[in-house]
């Protein structure tokens, strides 16, 4: 009995630690491991599969609202090749069969492969299934396992990534990602950076497509967008927007009501995700403001307890790199984010890492006089990870003094984790690249916001509490 005691006191003073009753850090922690410069195209990293016109750049996404589907993309060279999908619960048995759709885009002088997207639906819940692409000597296997049922209970481990470019340092986040128990990567944006090449070499995309496919063949990423997407060049006679990332990068956003690819949202076990572009209109009355309201408003906490954001452009960032550039976005939102408990707000753009308090400025208004953020109970939690390692390098000039609302921040390459164990509690984690082991440098348990409230708090321990998962949450520390 008195273990138990003494087991709860730790939580509690660990969780009084979450609530922000220490002050903000920066850590002194500067790493460059590799340069910042891409790896060579000739790289074995790059190699493309053995075989004629064998499926490359293999990647999944979820395919639906409530996670009982995958999008299964893939590139052929040579020829288009068939567009189907051969999948089944038994490793090289394959008893179903899905038809998909192939294009290709040319952007300049640069002409795509045939570019597959092929919706997988009808799965069921927990469920691992194998799946084949290609025809005769060149198709290729792989497998994804399905989330567990809608549940507000639900436990599932997100990885988050962001800025990823196709560095040594790239790789590295990429690698220590691969050694972590994430099941599903919550991707905030700039992917491949080919638009740091002349004529925005469309190469660049293909040779970033088989570097993930290690990942991301076996496991959805769900996409979000950066500006490194956007790639409009009007000089090149490229007017359109966002032109390569939406031929090689499908998401489900029909599934929830979205008009564009670029903001949508998923359900995934025990999460609601909404996925928002820092770089489509949202200011009132347009088509993504409009949508967000909507979404907000059918949101079911009761459900899908965990609300989690995923944007580019930090709506909170204390780093010189791109400061303010998230402001607009945050008079447009953050009112929301606050009324409806959002959870956490997960964003990228910044190569750095950093973490805020719950904290809000919904009280500023130009006139009001209320400068500066507030600690608010109700607001989300931001948190920034752009960096995944691209050839930009690392953004490490923060702001000085440290501002009261930034919790914690470091400029080095990593990545974090994001384990939900129950309705109440979730473990977070980031992790820097070091050494060749994960090395947690910002670790944090958080409360579910919605759950969070005394009267719920008061009907779950009636219904719900369970001693046994708290062990779960001491075992970290
Ligand atoms: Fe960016």
């Amino acid at each position: 009995m008195m273990g138990w005691r003494l087991a709860l006191l730790l939580l509690h003073v660990l969780l009084c630690l979450v609530n922000g009753v220490s002050s903000g850090r920066t850590s002194s922690y500067v790493r460059t491991e590799y340069p910042s410069t891409d790896i060579p195209l000739e790289s074995e990293w790059f190699a493309a599969p053995n075989g004629y016109n064998a499926p490359q750049q293999v990647h999944i996404t979820q395919g639906d609202y409530n996670g009982k589907a995958v999008i299964v993309s893939w590139v052929t060279v040579a020829e288009p090749g068939p567009s189907e999908v051969f999948y089944g619960k038994n490793e090289h048995q394959y008893d179903q069969r899905a038809e998909g759709t192939v294009k290709n885009y040319t952007f300049y002088d640069y002409k795509s492969g045939y570019i597959h997207h092929c919706l997988v639906d009808g799965l069921e819940y927990n469920t691992k299934y194998y799946y084949k692409i290609g025809s005769g000597d060149s198709s290729r296997e792989f497998w994804f396992e399905t989330p567990p049922a809608i549940d507000p209970d639900a436990s599932y481990t997100f990885g988050i990534i962001g800025d990823l470019g196709q560095t040594f340092n790239s790789l590295s986040t990429l690698q220590h990602y691969e050694k972590s128990q994430g099941q599903t990567v919550l991707f905030v944006g700039d992917l491949s950076y080919a638009d740091r090449y002349q004529h925005n070499d469309g190469i660049r995309w293909d040779s970033w497509g088989r570097l993930v496919e290690h990942s991301t063949a076996y496991q959805p990423w769900i996409w979000s967008a950066g500006n490194h997407e956007i790639e409009y060049r009007p000089d090149l006679g490229e007017t359109s927007t966002f032109k390569p990332y939406l031929h090689r990068y499908q998401t489900p956003y029909l599934a929830s009501k979205s008009s564009s690819p670029m903001w949508y949202a998923v359900r995934r076990a025990s999460a609601h995700i909404i996925v928002l572009s820092s770089y489509s209109p949202f200011v009132k009355y347009t088509p993504q403001w409009t949508w967000l309201k909507n979404e907000l408003k059918h949101v079911d906490r009761e459900k899908t307890p965990w609300l989690i954001v995923l944007m580019h452009a930090p709506m909170y960032n204390s780093n010189e790199a791109h400061y303010m550039e998230g402001e607009s976005i945050r008079a447009a939102f953050e009112k929301w984010f606050v009324k409806y408990k959002v959870d956490l707000v997960f964003a990228g753009h910044v190569h750095a890492y950093e973490r805020s308090y719950r904290i809000s400025n919904i009280n500023y208004n130009i006139t009001s006089g209320n400068r500066y953020p507030m600690a608010d109970k109700s607001a989300p939690v931001y948190i920034t990870v752009g960096d995944g390692g691209n050839q930009e390098g690392l953004a490490s000039r923060f702001s000085d003094p440290q501002p009261d609302y930034s919790a914690f921040r470091e400029a080095s390459y990593g990545h974090s984790i994001l384990q939900l164990k129950n309705r109440t509690h979730a473990i977070y984690q980031w992790n820097r690249n070091d050494d060749g082991k994960n090395v947690p440098a910002d670790n944090v348990v958080f409360h579910n916001q919605y759950w969070a409230s005394n009267t719920r708090r008061r009907r779950l321990k009636k219904n719900h509490f369970r001693l046994g998962r708290i062990e779960d949450l001491i075992s970290i520390f």
